[in-house]
């Protein structure tokens, strides 16, 4: 037996915007320490790759754990689009006042720029059809194929990440290998039987999902 939350999906947005409220709310107070737009830009785009790993991790828990998170799934991938936006914006508009050549520039010339850019214009149209309509459109295995992209997203913003910091702080290591983790599962399913087995006698007697 599957157990699945019930909470409204707009709640889900809710909650998932309070940290870009927050963050904005300390920006106003001038509460985001010396260098508030690097904090800005930063805690914006560790958001967008939190909601996109959130997103990876619903499948694995639906079949190791039973929890069916499935009906959020959107949810999260739209938050992860939004924050990248938002973490975009930040980029374009406060730390480069809108100079748009130097932007082009940057984005050409600094690897982790370019992969963090290459990311973002994946998320697009993924979350341009993270509608009925467009999976009605698209029919659903095109529409499939098309969403698989977001693991190509993952890998970039992991390594956008990693690519930022000159040393090797945890941080960018952990969500590296989240996401391989992720991606792993998903690549060798006999890791998530194991896994599953493993859970079946931590639970003795939960049925199979
Ligand atoms: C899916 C898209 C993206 C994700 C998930 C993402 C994620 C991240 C993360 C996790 C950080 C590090 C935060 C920290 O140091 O704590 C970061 C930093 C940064 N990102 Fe992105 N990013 C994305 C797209 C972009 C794009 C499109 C650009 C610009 C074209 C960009 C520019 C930057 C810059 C400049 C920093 C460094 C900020 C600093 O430390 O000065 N990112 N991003």
């Amino acid at each position: 037996m599957r157990a699945a939350l019930r909470i409204p999906k707009l709640a889900v947005y809710v909650a998932g915007l309070v940290p870009a409220a927050w963050t904005f709310y300390l920006g106003l107070q001038d509460q985001l320490g010396p260098e508030p737009i690097k904090t800005l830009e930063q805690e914006l785009g560790l958001w967008s790759l939190r909601f996109l790993l959130l997103c990876l991790l619903i499948s694995p828990l639906r079949r190791v754990a039973g929890v069916d998170l499935f009906r959020y799934r959107r949810a999260l991938g739209l938050l992860a689009f939004y924050y990248a936006a938002l973490h975009l914006s930040a980029y374009v508009a406060l730390d480069h006042g809108f100079d748009w050549p130097a932007i082009g520039r940057d984005i050409l010339k600094r690897p982790y720029v370019t992969i963090g850019m290459a990311a973002f214009v994946i998320l697009v149209p993924l979350a341009a059809t993270s509608n009925n309509a467009a999976i009605r459109r698209l029919g659903a295995t095109a529409w499939a194929r098309l969403h698989k992209l977001v693991y190509v997203a993952a890998i970039l913003a992991a390594a956008h990440f990693l690519l930022i910091v000159k040393s090797w702080p945890a941080e960018p290591l952990l969500y590296a290998a989240a996401t391989a983790a992720l991606l792993a599962v998903r690549a060798f399913p006999s890791v998530l039987r194991h896994a599953r087995r493993a859970a079946e006698s931590v639970i003795p007697g939960r049925p199979q999902a």
